[in-house]
């Protein structure tokens, strides 16, 4: 039994989708959310910024937040490279995906999307490659800049995404795929156009129902999980602006988001 929170973060919204995922399945967990909305999006800047601006962020979780455990809600972060601090296990969105994406296709032919971050690194290449040895699946992964900005700006249904979604999606509808990896946290809040233009048969998978369902079983193996009935305790960080975190987090994420706090990150 462990009272410790666990600390989450992203570069801004889109680890949102992975906290709902983590308060619906673990409720009585106490958690730290950090959006880095000030330094969004991660997607375009060199890899080894974005593994800066994660190292402060996760000794941040750990020294002024004591959290028992860090979940990478980004996958940007996480293919850059995110090290454990003081003995603190890590885990991320992208193996849990791909886990998930391997479970739902039927005809092996996988989509996976993301920021060009991601996707240059090869992380979900690599990634698919260690789950599927025997290679069964045929990927297309196609980066998808734009998209978190949209998010960002609380634009997830508009003529000027759907446009931008049919030009970024085509390598993946050519390839008649069956399964979309949606390898950015952001991209759920985007699903019903994305849907839209790849077709409603394809299945989309988001990796955040995966992802709480590790932690979860993460939190059980190493006697970590609070195990105390009743509602856990949230708390909301943003290096950007705290009021427009609160309106649109409680937007996305729904009204467990109060009160937010302001968060100054050195420049890293
Ligand atoms: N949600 C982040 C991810 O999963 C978005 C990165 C960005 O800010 O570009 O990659």
């Amino acid at each position: 039994m462990d009272d410790r929170p666990i600390g989450l973060f992203d570069s801004g919204f889109g680890g949102l989708t992975v906290a709902r995922a983590v308060i619906d399945l673990l409720p009585a967990e106490h958690l730290v959310y950090i959006g880095d909305t000030g330094r969004y999006p991660y997607g375009p800047r060199p890899l080894e910024q974005v593994r800066r601006f994660a190292a402060q962020i996760t000794a941040k979780l750990v020294a002024e937040h004591r959290v028992k455990m860090i979940v990478v809600a980004c996958n940007t972060a996480a293919a850059a490279g995110v090290e454990p601090v003081a003995g603190v296990p890590v885990i991320s969105v992208i193996e849990p995906g791909v886990r998930a994406a391997l479970r739902a296709s039927e005809s092996g032919r996988v989509g996976v999307i993301g920021t060009v971050g991601t996707i240059s690194s090869g992380a979900y290449q690599g990634s698919f490659a260690c789950a599927d040895p025997v290679g069964r699946v045929q990927l297309t992964c196609a980066a998808c800049p734009g998209f978190v900005e949209f998010v960002e700006r609380g634009e997830t249904d508009s003529d000027q995404v759907y446009v931008l979604a049919e030009r970024l999606l085509a390598p993946v509808v050519e390839a008649k795929v069956d399964t979309l990896l949606l390898g950015c946290t952001h991209y759920p809040f985007l699903a019903r156009t994305i849907s839209d233009v790849v077709g409603r048969d394809v299945v989309l998978v988001s990796s955040a129902d995966e992802t709480a369902f590790e932690l979860r079983a993460l939190l059980a193996e190493s006697g970590l999980a609070r195990g105390t009935p009743g509602a856990g305790h949230h708390t909301w960080i943003s290096s950007g602006d705290v009021s427009t975190f609160r309106r649109l987090g409680r937007r996305l994420l729904g009204p467990e988001i109060g009160v937010v706090e302001g968060w100054e990150p050195a420049p890293a």
